[in-house]
């Protein structure tokens, strides 16, 4: 099979495309609007783009009737978000928080999930979640015309908080924290399934 993506459908893109990149990281994005209501949804076109200074990027596309999506909204005005790790424990409330609500509607409440106050930013942090990445917007990218827009927001990390039981000598237990990815459909895998390999020393 070869697929060539121009003038692919959208449903089909966007099913090649998670087929084929996988397994994604999930930021679930936590924002606050303007009308002062929370708002958190998963988002899996998420990816480190910077060590120095640290920048994440999330690549969000448009609702269904092309308008943006609520983190979108949000993050152009608030000018910031923070970005929670979802792990096994989180998932069921994660999935919950993936429907299409209204703009008034508080997504830490639908999943009965506890919003903090953030150190540095207006958005607040998930509660449960083992480690929060407090950021501010850097800048957002376009791709794309009229309702099949996209988005690439890239936002730098201010502060990363870390629950004390995961981080131990210096170092995030990543194997520990049970991190769940996405797969391509409605698929997820976990991350308890590691194997360890050292790189070659090259002299
Ligand atoms: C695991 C998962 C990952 C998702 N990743 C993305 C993504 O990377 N980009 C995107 O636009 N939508 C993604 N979605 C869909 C959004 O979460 C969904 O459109 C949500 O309603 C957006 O909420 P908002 O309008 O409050 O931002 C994902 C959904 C799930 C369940």
């Amino acid at each position: 099979m070869k697929i060539d993506p121009a003038g692919l459908e959208r449903k089909i893109a966007h099913d090649v495309l998670v087929g084929a990149v996988l397994p994604r990281p999930i930021a679930f994005i936590s924002t606050l609007g303007e009308d002062g209501v929370y708002n958190l949804a998963p988002y899996s076109f998420f990816i480190p783009v910077s060590m120095n200074p640290i920048i994440v990027g999330v690549g969000i596309g448009r609702k269904r009737d092309g308008s943006k999506k609520d983190t979108l909204v949000n993050i152009e005005w608030g000018k910031d978000f923070v970005v929670n790790l979802v792990t096994e424990p989180l998932a069921e409330a994660m999935n919950q928080t993936a429907g299409e609500y209204p703009k008034d509607v508080d997504e830490f409440q639908v999943a009965g999930l506890t919003p903090i106050q953030a150190d540095l930013v207006k958005s607040p942090r998930v509660g449960e979640s083992p480690v929060n990445m407090e950021c501010r917007l850097h800048q957002i990218l376009s791709f794309g015309e009229s309702t099949r827009k996209n988005e690439f927001v890239l936002g730098e990390v201010l502060r990363i908080h870390v629950k004390d039981e995961y981080w131990v000598k210096g170092e995030i237990q990543s194997t520990k924290l049970r991190a769940i990815g996405r797969m391509g459909g409605d698929f997820y895998c976990r991350t308890g399934d590691v194997f360890e390999m050292k790189r070659p020393v090259v002299r």
